[in-house]
């Protein structure tokens, strides 16, 4: 039987870069010992507190179906919190609830492209980003940043890209780079979108996990409340991966639009899980900063690990829980590196190739294993680029 063109084609027949965290799973089914620093999952688990809460809820019986847009509380949390972080106004009709980060970007790009418009967003880029454009039917169109510059996307090739676009992606803290956009790289983007048109669909969901520099909310810059969609998520904020629970915080017009393709897909989120995000908002930033804080402190070690030596180019990290790192001077691709670190150390980290081209010769590592076991996998690295640089 015939399966449609729109979803075999979401990663154009290609694995999207996903062949090392495949072939370290299978090692590790085999019973070898690897030392994963691929996908973004905390090495902690949900906090038990809000297992508790999940708990109670589901025991006080809130099982049964929620309102779709997500429960009155958490949505007037969930903007609370907003407003306090960003000033931006905001109520409960600007929040729409999503079973999670990744659900909310496929909602959000649907609901602003028609098939075929072009959907732009910055490489390097979280590995599903072009798969979830090409899944709404739109196409996605990569404006490229180099190593030179950070990363970081320059005010010309944006425009370059959007004439006739329909929206535009980005991602601050960014995965897998680690960069936070300043506040002119936001201002130019804030620009461009208004000169242009675009909806600006702002990938938040490391927000909470600031190292240097400031984070601004692009929704909150002059002339973007009516144009951004925000996505959030309580996944990497409170280590509720499994959860599956985020949002899209826009315009009550688009969250209106949204909450009716809600209706005809998700139907809405768990609400006991949606109980357990409200309480653990609730405890405030004191809770953020102890999920983060095994991050911040890992990000110290690897700075001492690789300022002792020259091989391994260290990127500029300002948030997130992923370091990018330069192993051109082996003279060998990221995949290549990779796949030969797994073999040779039973390392597994992710080639810069699977977050787009211009991040070749480069590997992303999860800062997601213990202090111990994360300075010795970062020392075997260094060591392992040097005896292929011999
Ligand atoms: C940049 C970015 N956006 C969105 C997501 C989706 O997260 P979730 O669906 O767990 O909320 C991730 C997950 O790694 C991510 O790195």
């Amino acid at each position: 039987m015939q399966l449609s063109h729109r979803v075999t084609n979401i990663t154009e027949g290609s694995s999207d870069g996903w062949d090392i965290f495949y072939k370290a799973r299978q090692m590790i089914s085999e019973g070898k010992s690897v030392t994963e620093l691929t996908i973004g999952e905390h090495d902690t688990r949900t906090d038990p507190e809000i297992l508790k809460a999940m708990n109670h809820a589901a025991l006080s019986g809130h099982t049964g179906y929620a309102v779709v847009p997500g429960t009155q509380s958490l949505r007037e949390t969930v903007a609370a919190r907003i407003q306090k972080n960003t000033g931006a106004p905001t109520s409960y009709r600007n929040v729409l609830i999503t079973p999670g980060g990744q659900s909310a970007l496929f909602a959000a790009h649907i609901a602003t492209n028609e098939p075929g418009d072009h959907a732009l967003f910055i490489e390097p880029y979280y590995a599903t980003y072009p798969g979830t454009i090409r899944s709404v039917g739109a196409r996605p169109i990569a404006i490229s940043t180099s190593a030179k510059h950070a990363f970081l996307p320059r005010k010309q090739d944006i425009i370059a890209a959007a004439t006739g676009a329909k929206s535009l992606l980005i991602n601050s803290p960014n995965n897998p780079t680690g960069a936070i956009y300043g506040s002119q790289t936001l201002h130019d983007i804030a620009q461009i979108c208004q000169t242009h048109g675009l909806w600006l669909i702002s990938d938040e969901v490391y927000d909470t996990q600031i190292w240097a520099g400031k984070h601004t909310s692009p929704r909150a810059l002059p002339g973007m409340l009516e144009r951004t969609l925000v996505i959030g998520s309580m996944s990497k904020s409170h280590a509720m991966t499994g959860s599956r629970v985020g949002w899209i915080v826009g315009p009550e017009t688009a969250i209106d639009h949204l909450i009716n393709l809600a209706t005809h897909t998700t139907y809405g989120v768990a609400g006991f899980i949606q109980d357990a995000a409200e309480f653990a908002l609730k405890q405030g930033a004191q809770l953020e900063e102890k999920i983060a804080a095994p991050f911040r402190r890992r990000r110290l070690l690897a700075q001492d690990i690789l300022d002792t030596q020259s091989i391994v180019g260290l990127m500029p990290s300002q948030g997130g829980m992923y370091l990018m790192l330069d192993i051109r001077s082996t003279g060998l691709t990221g995949e290549e590196f990779a796949d030969s670190l797994l073999d040779a150390h039973q390392i597994a980290v992710m080639p810069g190739e699977s977050f787009g081209p211009c991040a070749a010769g480069h590997i992303r590592v999860a800062m997601t294993v213990s202090d111990n076991a994360f300075a010795t996998a970062l020392r075997s690295l260094v060591g392992h680029a040097e005896s292929i640089k011999l």
